[in-house]
């Protein structure tokens, strides 16, 4: 299979490692200010979360546990989920009575990060809290109330740093934008 290099189209680095780094330190001290005294379990949305998962869980210096979703929302390529979505990895413990705090990549429309609030409430946890490394504030289809926010970000697609194109470049330590005139699928 032909899958290009990222160096073939990225159009300009948009949030470099160093970048990166220092915000997701600050979001970890923050959490753990807020967390302190508190059973926290971070919920890590895969595939996208991650690298952010990774890197801000070693900045939380209280005890906590982790995680992992997958919800799948019907979207392919630069697509944009339409709300319809599905849990294909659930979790296997309770969380009732338990502080959640669900990382994800980007925040877009909102829907992917809506059903799984809502999903996740019926479970009757003592808390539930956001915590994105992007979002692209302008997408908003639905609310979606983030607690720690890395980056806000223009309406371009990114990726990187767990964000992926057809599936690939999720593994690259920063967060580049797209020149779509240059990229081509996988074929
Ligand atoms: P939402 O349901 O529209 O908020 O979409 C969230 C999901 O869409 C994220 O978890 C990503 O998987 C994907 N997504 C949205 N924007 C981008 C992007 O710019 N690059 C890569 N994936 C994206
Ligand atoms: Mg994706």
């Amino acid at each position: 299979m032909a899958v290009q290099k990222w160096q073939d189209f990225i159009k300009k680095e948009l949030i470099s490692e160093e970048e990166l780094q220092a915000r997701i330190k600050e979001m970890g001290a923050e959490i753990t200010r807020d967390f302190a005294g508190k059973d926290l379990l971070v919920i890590s949305i895969l595939r996208g979360g991650v690298m952010i998962t990774a890197d801000l869980i070693r900045h939380i210096d209280l005890p906590l546990a982790v995680e992992f979703m997958a919800v799948a929302s019907y979207e392919q390529g630069m697509r944009q989920s339409d709300g319809d979505v599905r849990i294909t990895l659930d979790l296997r413990t309770p969380i009732k009575g338990r502080h959640v705090l669900i990382v994800e990549d980007i925040i877009d429309s909102g829907h992917t990060l809506n059903s799984v609030m809502d999903l996740l409430q019926t479970r009757n946890p003592a808390s539930i809290t956001i915590c994105a490394l992007l979002d692209k504030y302008e997408r908003r289809e639905v609310d979606v109330d983030i607690r720690y926010t890395g980056f806000k970000i223009e309406n371009e697609f990114v990726f990187g740093y767990g964000l992926d194109i057809d599936e690939y470049y999720r593994n690259l330590p920063f967060i580049g934008t797209v020149d779509l005139d240059k990229y081509e699928a996988p074929s």
